[in-house]
C-alpha cells in the first residue's frame, strides 16, 4: 500500500508524527507532502526534528495568503504531485486549509481520500476550520473520527458508513512525550518561576485575533490574571497585535516565541492552568490533568468540558474566576483512546486499500 499524507500547519505535524512512526517497518510506502502553509522554523522544522518525523518528500512552499489565495495555491501545486505518486490513499489531517486542499485535489483526480480527525464540529460557521472540516468529510471516502461524539456527528450528516472510530492520534504522541519529559524543569521565559504557580496561554484563532476590539479585550483579560502567564505567541497573534500597536508584554503576560513540542508539554504539565483557543491544547491540558479555560463560545472537544476540566469563556466574562477555580474531581475517563490510534489508522487504511 502507498499512502500520501498532506500536511502543512503545526497541529498536522503533531498528528503526522505517530502516523509516520506507525508506518515504520510495515512495508507500506508513506509519502509526506508539506504544503508550506507554516514555514517558520519554530512552526514547522522543530516539530519534524523533535518528533523524529521523516523529512517531507515534497515541499510545495505555498506560504501565507488570504483563505482563497492560500488554498488555491495549494490546489494548483498538488495536482502534479498526486498524479506522479498515484497513491492508494491520500491522507489528510484535521481542519486547516491544507486539509481541504489535499482532499479536493485528490477527489478531482479520483484518488481515494481518508480524513484523519473526521467528524469534529463546532457548529460555528464563521470559523474557517469548520468549513474545512465539513467539506473534507463530505469529499472523503474514508472517515477516521477520534471520538464517539465525532462518529455521531458524521452519522447525523449521513456519513456513518464511511466512518471507522480510531481514537485520537494526538493522544498517542502526547502520552509518549509526557513520559519522555517527566521530571524535567520546564524552560520558561525570564521572570516566570518554573516552580509556579503560572499559567500557559495561546491565542491564534481568526475569531480572536482579527477583530481589533476583540483582540484588545482578550489581551486585557490575560494581562489581568492573578498569576504569571506564559504566552506562546503564534505569528498570527504577533502580526495582528503589532499592526494595532498593541503591547503583549503587559501586566501578567510573558510573551515568548512558540515552544517546540516537548518544551510545550513540559510547560503545560507544570502549569497551574491553561488559557487557550487552540483545540489541541484543550485536550492536551486534559490529558495532563491541568484545568483549562477556553476563550471560545464552543469546543469540538466537548468531553473536556463534560468531565469538568475545561470551561468556555467566549464572552470573556468571569475569566479570572474560571482560571482560579478549584481543580475538578479526578477522572480515569479515556475519551480520546488508549494512545494507539495511529496503529489503528494504518491497519484501517491497509484493510481498505
Ligand atoms: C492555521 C489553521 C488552524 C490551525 C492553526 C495552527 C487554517 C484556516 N487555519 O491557522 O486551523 O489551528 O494553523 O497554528 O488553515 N505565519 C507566519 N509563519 C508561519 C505560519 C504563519 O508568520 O510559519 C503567519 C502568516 O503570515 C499568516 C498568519 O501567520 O498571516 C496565519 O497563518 P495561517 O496559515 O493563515 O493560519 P493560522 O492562523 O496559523
Amino acid at each position: 500500500m502507498k499512502v500520501l499524507s498532506v500536511v502543512g500547519a503545526r497541529p498536522q505535524f503533531v498528528k503526522l508524527a505517530p502516523v509516520a512512526k506507525a508506518f515504520e517497518g510495515t512495508g507500506h510506502q508513506h509519502v509526506i507532502v508539506h504544503t508550506g502553509q507554516h514555514y517558520d522554523a519554530v512552526m514547522s522544522d522543530v516539530f519534524f526534528a523533535d518528533l523524529q518525523i521523516p523529512a517531507p518528500d515534497v515541499h510545495l512552499g505555498v506560504g501565507s495568503g488570504s483563505q482563497g489565495v492560500q488554498t488555491g495555491a495549494m490546489l494548483g501545486a498538488l495536482d502534479a504531485v498526486l498524479e506522479e505518486h498515484r497513491p492508494d490513499w491520500v491522507l489528510v489531517y484535521g481542519d486547516t486549509n491544507s486539509t481541504l486542499a489535499g482532499a479536493l485535489s485528490a477527489v478531482k483526480l479520483h484518488l481515494p481520500v481518508a480524513h484523519l480527525e473526521a467528524g469534529l464540529r463546532s457548529f460555528n460557521r464563521r470559523m474557517p476550520e469548520e468549513h474545512n472540516r465539513v467539506l473534507t468529510d463530505h469529499a472523503a471516502d474514508l472517515l477516521l473520527p477520534p471520538t464517539e461524539v465525532a462518529v455521531r456527528h458524521l452519522a447525523a450528516e449521513g456519513l456513518a458508513e464511511r466512518a471507522v472510530l480510531v481514537g485520537d492520534v494526538m493522544t498517542d504522541v502526547l502520552l509518549r512525550v509526557r513520559d519522555a519529559v517527566a521530571g524535567t524543569v520546564p524552560e520558561l521565559p525570564d521572570g516566570v518561576d518554573p516552580a509556579g504557580p503560572y499559567a500557559v496561554a495561546t491565542i491564534h484563532r481568526a475569531e480572536n485575533t482579527d477583530d481589533p476590539a476583540r483582540l484588545r479585550a482578550v489581551v486585557e483579560q490575560l494581562a489581568g490574571l492573578p498569576l504569571p502567564v506564559v504566552l506562546l505567541a503564534h505569528p498570527r497573534l504577533v502580526a495582528r497585535a503589532s499592526a494595532l500597536g498593541l503591547e503583549l508584554r503587559t501586566g501578567s503576560l510573558h510573551p515568548t516565541t512558540p515552544f517546540p513540542y516537548p518544551q510545550m508539554v513540559a510547560a503545560v504539565a507544570g502549569a497551574a492552568h491553561v488559557v487557550t483557543d487552540s483545540g489541541g491544547l484543550q485536550k492536551e491540558a486534559f490529558l495532563l490533568r491541568v484545568p483549562c479555560t477556553t476563550l471560545r463560545t464552543e469546543t469540538e472537544w466537548v468531553e473536556t468540558v463534560e468531565l469538568g476540566w475545561n470551561v468556555l469563556r467566549g464572552d470573556l466574562t468571569g475569566v479570572a474566576e474560571a482560571v482560579t477555580r478549584p481543580r475538578p474531581a479526578d477522572t480515569g475517563a479515556t475519551p480520546y483512546g488508549d494512545g494507539r490510534a495511529a496503529e489503528k489508522v494504518v491497519a484501517t487504511l491497509a484493510e481498505r486499500a
